[in-house]
């Protein structure tokens, strides 16, 4: 057997052993981001031992085995800017184990379920249109419905992010765990936030320009549509989680149909764009496995601040220690004729507190 198979088989045993019941609701594809990196999915064989993929998920695998290797980065990239929003708070989005990804932690829907759904969901969106624009893939390239003069009085022209098809790909792959002849409240939850996600990548779209003309005059200009970093929809994603609304089944439902309304009706009700979620979050200060809780002993925090990185809330009131560390920066730097800046390096002690 090939060393890679040999870690395949390791890998989906340690799955069965780990993650039967506890990861039912966490998301598992999100497992796609801890293969190694050099394991390209090329075939549709492979599609049947990716770990955490459902089986409706490995027959989109199989029809879409090019779009494959941008669903891994998609997942790549949102436990990154997850892992980056989080960084300052007491449950900071750290992986757990390559095959359940976040433990326990997204077992309950709370906002920290919300947001790493919402955020995967946009990772994918955002990682597939970007391979459209390269040109890698054969479905799909730019968005060539851009074209035309614009009543701004430019011209479209170039290769505008095909959002449209990245978006409608990540609905049929993430949401693919959520259809189900009867739709629960958590699957409702999910779908909503899956789809909050792509709309955060959607909405903050914008237009870059080139001009073109004599000398810096911009006499003509031509323009196109692209993608924002994915910086800026981890920034936007983390707005929503902290203005989330908690939610409950609308007793009232139109047609068939089931509906979240806000669990206190005298809030205004959820927009498409807003994360929703349905219980409270702990508090995450102790080492709780069960509900993916790391604690926070050992955790870094800020001595002077009154959120939620000083050391106050950070520490559960359970206090810190502090030591002096060296940190060295650069400093002193001059700008030298022609053209580069030179600088020295200083050395700063400071204090570096951590939590009992
Ligand atoms: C997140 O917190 C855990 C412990 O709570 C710590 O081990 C880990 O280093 C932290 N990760 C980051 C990126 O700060
Ligand atoms: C600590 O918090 C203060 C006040 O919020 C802030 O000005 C400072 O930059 C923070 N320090 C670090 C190291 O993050």
């Amino acid at each position: 057997m090939s060393p890679e198979r040999v870690q395949l088989l390791i890998r989906t045993l340690l799955f069965i052993l780990l993650c039967v019941t506890p990861c039912i609701k966490g998301i598992r594809w999100l497992a796609l981001a801890k293969m190694s990196s050099v394991i390209s999915i090329q075939s549709e064989e492979n599609c049947d031992q990716l770990v955490g993929l459902i089986k409706r998920q490995k027959r989109i695998c199989k029809r879409n085995v090019e779009v494959m290797d941008s669903v891994k980065l998609g997942a790549h990239i949102a436990i990154e800017e997850c892992q980056h929003q989080f960084r300052n708070r007491r449950w900071n989005c750290s992986t757990v184990n390559a095959i359940s990804v976040f433990g326990n932690a997204l077992n309950h829907g709370t906002r920290e379920t919300a947001f790493v759904h919402a955020i995967a969901s946009a990772g994918v969106a955002h990682a597939v249109t970007r391979a459209c624009s390269s040109g890698e893939l054969q479905k799909c390239g730019c968005d060539r419905t851009v074209q035309g003069r614009s009543s701004q009085g430019f011209e479209w022209s170039g290769c505008s992010d095909n959002i449209a098809y990245g978006s409608a790909f990540s609905k049929i792959f993430v949401d693919a765990r959520e259809r189900g002849r009867k739709t629960s409240l958590r699957q409702l939850m999910n779908l909503h936030n899956n789809g909050a996600g792509r709309r955060s990548v959607e909405d903050l779209m914008k237009v870059e320009c080139k001009c073109h003309g004599v000398s810096g005059s911009c006499e003509m200009k031509t323009c196109w549509k692209a993608m924002p970093s994915f910086r800026e929809i981890g920034r936007r994603l983390k707005e929503k989680f902290d203005g989330a609304t908690e939610v409950t089944l609308s007793p009232k439902r139109i047609g068939s149909a089931k509906r979240l309304v806000p669990r206190n009706a005298n809030f205004k009700p959820h927009t498409p764009e807003d994360l929703v979620y349905l219980v409270p979050s702990p508090d995450y200060c102790d080492t709780n496995p069960k509900i993916g809780s790391l604690g926070t002993t050992g955790r870094i925090c800020n001595g002077t601040s009154k959120a939620i990185d000083g050391c106050d809330l950070m520490c559960c009131g359970r206090g810190h220690k502090t030591r002096k560390i060296e940190i060295v920066e650069r400093c002193l730097c001059k700008f030298h004729w022609c053209c580069y800046v030179k600088c020295k390096e200083c050395k700063r002690i400071v204090d570096e507190n951590t939590c009992l």
